[in-house]
């Protein structure tokens, strides 16, 4: 007589157990029946305890049979692990995978950047207005940023940006753009007007990466200059352009503010797109949401660039791109944006 049928329940609970740990579908429900079978307060553990029950002559065999189970369960249960975990692996490996083979006709070409995405949607849209699409140089003297743009040396406004200068020529006179606002000076510098362009592109700033700040981001700006522009246009054109890109339900609306290149100046702000107006945490319950800044060309910047304003006037806008991507598909984070990680990128 083997030791294992000395011990009543004993047989059944080790065909049970053995059963139940080979055909456990994840490591999670592995370890939900090691606790079930196995575990301090078990099945076995209860038989252990009942071990004090038997006559006297019976415990030593039935101790030694309740053993020989529990080392054969942990054996099921350590080769059900191994082989759990390799499957495990090879899932999550498939998901992590990069196919680098090439492009074949018919098969899904990959995508561009949800950052490219929003910025040729917006392109497109401005070109339904009519608009041409003009671009500049990354790496811009501190003239085309600053200086041309009615922010003199020490001007306040310089603060606000966070220059990051690049070690070529004279010092703090070369850097990477703060704002796409100096190819509106490229621009009025290389054609006359009539002029109605946007601009889109990189821009960075010396900001330390948080959910709200990356350091290399992507603004678009709009350049009107003709006879007789007014505030009204601005204003209209803005309404045009939200209703074209957002839809019907969103409107935009203007608020003072000051910019040193434009006067007078404005933020502008469209209907919160998350909650359409009615308030939401996106937009701190105001149901609007600030989306950039705009105004009317200021006279020190058309003599920068050798424009006549009492014949010509004009307006000029600008805001972030990246920022309107993040309220847009409400993203926590603004880094992932610069993380190249497919399982995000995918989704767009
Ligand atoms: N260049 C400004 C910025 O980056 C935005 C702006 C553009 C404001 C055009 C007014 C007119 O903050």
């Amino acid at each position: 007589m083997t030791s294992e049928v000395s011990y009543e329940g004993l047989p059944e609970l080790e065909e049970e157990a053995t059963g139940r740990l080979r055909a456990a579908g994840t490591l999670d429900d592995l370890a939900q029946l090691e606790g079930e079978f196995l575990g301090r307060s078990g099945r076995l553990a209860d038989l252990q305890k009942g071990l004090g029950r038997l006559p006297a002559d019976q415990r030593k065999d039935a101790g030694l049979a309740l053993n020989a189970v529990r080392a054969r369960l942990r054996e099921v249960l350590d080769e059900t692990g191994t082989i759990l975990e390799a499957t495990e692996r090879s899932r999550r490996l498939e998901l992590d995978r990069l196919d680098l083979t090439e492009v074949l006709p018919g098969r899904q070409q990959g995508r561009h950047h949800p950052v490219t995405q929003t910025r040729d949607r917006l392109e497109d849209t401005f070109i339904g207005m009519g608009y041409a699409v003009a671009e500049g140089p990354e790496v811009e003297t501190d003239w085309h940023n600053f200086e041309a743009l009615n922010i003199p040396p020490a001007h306040p406004a310089r603060a606000s940006h966070d220059t990051l200068y690049l070690d070529w020529g004279e010092p703090e006179s070369t850097l990477v753009r703060t704002h796409t606002s100096p190819v509106q000076i490229r621009l009025m510098q290389s054609q006359p007007p009539p002029i109605y362009a946007v601009m889109p592109g990189r821009v960075y700033r010396k900001d330390t990466p948080d959910p709200r700040h990356i350091p290399g981001f992507s603004q678009i700006e709009g350049l009107v200059v003709d006879r007789g522009i007014t505030f009204a246009d601005l204003a209209g054109t803005i309404e045009t352009f939200t209703h074209a890109y957002f839809g019907p339900g969103i409107n935009s609306r203007l608020r003072p503010s000051y910019f040193p290149f434009t006067e007078p100046s404005a933020e502008f702000e469209i209907t919160c797109p998350i909650c359409t107006g009615t308030g939401c945490r996106t937009c701190s319950d105001t149901g609007w949401l600030e989306l950039g800044g705009c105004g009317m060309v200021h006279p020190n910047v058309f003599s920068a660039v050798g424009i006549d304003s009492e014949e010509w006037s004009g307006f000029a806008f600008g805001f972030g791109i990246d920022r309107l991507l993040q309220v847009f598909h409400a993203i926590p984070d603004m880094r992932v944006l610069l993380d190249n990680d497919l399982r995000f990128l995918s989704q767009f």
